[in-house]
């Protein structure tokens, strides 16, 4: 039972404090929470599951693997986790999961998107639900997020994100994303992927479902490319709803990350490969 709570990072864009493990452009973290068992994003490659290896971490047992969207650096990983991924962890993903994801870039469309599609998860025996609806719970403290609203005008979805739908090509609107909550004593640690649609839409959203204050958010908030508005009011906000724990990383861009540490000093640290949190609450 891991009754404390715990957050590892089984790989990230950055190398570990010892440079012995394997980094990526991507997110994996396993995170053990009230006796659950769950991995959050496989990243690009499946260099996760060596570097599980490297820091004694078991990977046996997992209850649920959920992959937060279907951008490869986030569920690049899980076809080699599926290999040997116990027949009783149910993988969880929103039903949007399975959409054609491709970026637009100078010279046409790059495909963006999962490297394995729905027969895949059908051959390999893989137990799959697919999550609808705004507010889930795997269990009484452990929540899942989706359908995020937008609620400000300063967060704004990256221009270069498509979905390819009968041949034609659309703006993503990331319908697909999900976060996960763990609630404490303290408020709810908040866990995103990429944060496409925002990470205050999501914040907010989530403390609206939940009538709860977030406590610590870990993950990617996609600020690498945003605007000025939209680092100055992202700052502001979670100065305003005095989030006490940042985490981010990934897709949040080291000169936002940078931006942040001056900000909001030791409350914010860049959450890298290898770093366990394990002391939160
Ligand atoms: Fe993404
Ligand atoms: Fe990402």
């Amino acid at each position: 039972m891991f009754l404390k709570i715990k957050i590892t990072t089984l790989i990230e864009n950055k190398e570990d404090n010892y440079n012995k493990l394997k980094n990526e452009h991507g997110l994996s973290l396993l995170i053990e929470a009230y006796g659950e068992k769950i991995l959050f994003d496989t990243g690009k490659s499946g260099d996760f599951l060596d570097n599980a290896k490297d820091l004694n971490v078991d990977l046996e047992n997992l209850g649920y693997v959920i992959l937060s969207h279907g951008h490869y650096d986030h569920s690049g990983g899980f076809k080699r986790l599926a290999k040997s991924i116990d027949k009783k962890t149910n993988l969880l993903v929103s039903e949007e999961f399975f959409f054609k994801k491709y970026k637009k870039l100078d010279y046409g469309f790059k495909f963006n998107g999962n490297s394995f599609d729905r027969d895949f998860i059908f051959e390999n025996n893989i137990n799959i639900e697919f999550i609808k609806e705004d507010f889930n719970k795997i269990s009484d403290k452990i929540y899942l997020f989706k359908n995020f609203k937008v609620l400000n005008d300063f967060e704004k979805i990256e221009d270069c994100f498509y979905l390819k739908k009968d041949n034609n090509f659309i703006r993503d609107d990331f319908k697909d994303e999900v976060a996960l909550g763990i609630d404490t004593d303290k408020g709810i640690i908040l866990v995103l992927g990429c944060a496409h649609i925002g990470i205050v839409n999501i914040i907010e959203s989530v403390k609206r479902k939940t009538n709860k204050e977030i406590f610590a958010v870990f993950g990617g908030s996609h600020l690498v490319n945003a605007s000025r508005v939209q680092i100055l009011e992202t700052i502001k906000y979670l100065k305003d709803k005095n989030i006490k724990i940042l985490r981010l990383s990934h897709c949040t861009g080291d000169k936002v990350c940078s931006e942040f540490i001056r900000e909001f000093k030791d409350r914010f640290k860049y959450n890298k490969t290898g770093d366990i949190n394990d002391d939160l609450v």
